[in-house]
């Protein structure tokens, strides 16, 4: 039976972390999978993760199942930290999932499961997995304009006029910070724009926020998630903590659902529940659990803040790094993007084969479409890349 299975396209992320690790050479510079690194490149375990961890240890006494929706206090936590009280309580349906793209799947189950002839809309370009997983899905996909290659910001004009072609029914997904992969983000006065599209178009919105706290703060990059979420009748959060919890294969997430009223999320609610049990039952908890413990702990909230604004400051410092150096040795402003930009990565643009080059010549590991993680970089690193992205002539 199973000889009909066909070979399947490897991730060119995965990929690309796979050849990272076969490549014998020194000096080979990792800038490929979102992962966060210091400058000794090493991803800690965050203090505070450790100090709940220790805690957990010590206090748990049983591993039975939560709920399908994971621990409510996990949802209420994460509730807080990404809509504050943008949203009233009682309009969102929560369910914790196996990670951000595990919250970004069941979202897609959702909308499949309401509209099963949705479209959904997604910038060009995206996280790769999201056209992966709507493909999946059998879901249609829509492209909306987004970076400009010439100053490596934001299409906008591009992007409204796209997305003023959804119609009701349609879902428009969004970074809501640190967009993966160019790093190019839109300003406070552009997302009350899009707010005013999705409002006249009367397509849902769903934010993926994968980074919250990587780009300009935990409240600032919360900005527009909250803007958004306020402004529309429905709107579908895909929130993940592996990244700004360094809790990656913990795999935690939670996805929200806001409706109109306490009805609507009743039947968001049981479905989403049900989605759940029909994928893998409970949802898993210790990530869950330890982000709980932080998020409802002053203490241990004030540490896990101030690293994580350690890892954010140090993602910029690099940013600049980078920026002067380029300007110093090609003696030109083009490559001023890199400092404006936010989160850990930051698009290139430039050809796949002058990124092949760079990974054959220089050992320099970059994914195929430029993109870049800033925080694969140090000190040392900084002026190697720099000369060999001159020396390509980009
Ligand atoms: C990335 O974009 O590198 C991360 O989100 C990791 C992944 O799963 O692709």
């Amino acid at each position: 039976m199973f000889e009909a299975l066909q070979p399947r396209p490897a991730d060119g992320i995965l990929k690309l972390m796979q050849m990272y690790r076969e490549d014998p050479r020194d000096g080979k510079i990792d800038l490929g999978v979102g992962v966060y690194k210091d400058a000794n490149g090493l991803t800690p375990v965050m203090r505070a993760i450790k100090a709940a961890e220790h805690k957990l240890w010590e206090t748990q006494d049983t591993k039975v199942y939560t709920g399908l929706a994971g621990d409510p206090a996990f949802a209420d936590a994460m509730i807080d930290l990404v809509l504050g009280d943008a949203v009233p309580r009682d309009t969102i349906a929560a369910v914790a999932t196996p990670g951000g793209t595990g919250a970004v799947r069941q979202s897609f189950e959702l909308i499949k499961t309401a509209r099963p002839e949705a479209r959904v809309f997604v910038s060009d370009p995206t996280w790769p997995n999201h056209i992966s997983i709507l493909g999946f899905l059998g879901i249609e996909v829509a492209r909306y304009r987004y970076f400009d290659e010439d100053t490596r910001g934001v299409d906008f004009e591009g992007m409204i006029s796209d997305l003023k072609t959804a119609k009701p029914g349609d879902v428009v997904l969004l970074h809501g910070c640190c967009h993966n992969p160019t790093g190019a983000n839109l300003n406070i006065t552009q997302w009350q724009e899009v707010v005013s599209v999705l409002l006249e178009t009367g397509a849902v919105p769903m934010i993926d926020i994968a980074y919250q706290g990587f780009g300009d703060g935990l409240q600032e990059d919360a900005a527009a998630t909250r803007l958004v979420a306020s402004s529309v009748p429905e709107c579908l959060i895909a929130a993940s903590c592996s990244k700004n919890f360094g809790i990656y294969r913990e795999r935690t997430g939670l996805l929200m659902a806001i409706s109109q009223n306490a009805a609507a999320r009743k039947l968001h609610q049981d479905t989403l529940n049900f989605l759940n049990r029909q994928n893998y039952s409970f949802p898993p908890d210790h990530g869950a659990r330890l982000v709980t413990m932080i998020l409802t702990d002053d203490t241990l909230r004030a540490d896990w803040q101030a690293e994580l604004e350690e890892v954010r400051l140090s993602m910029l410092n690099l940013r600049q790094q980078l920026a002067d150096e380029l300007q110093q040795l090609s003696g030109s402003d083009r490559f001023g993007f890199l400092a404006q930009h936010r989160g850990m990565f930051s698009l290139l643009g430039t050809s796949a084969d002058k990124v092949d080059a760079m990974r054959e010549k220089n050992g320099i590991y970059m994914v195929a479409d430029s993109r870049m993680n800033i925080a694969g970089l140090n000190a040392q690193t900084i002026p190697v890349l720099a000369r060999a992205i001159v020396d390509a002539g980009i």
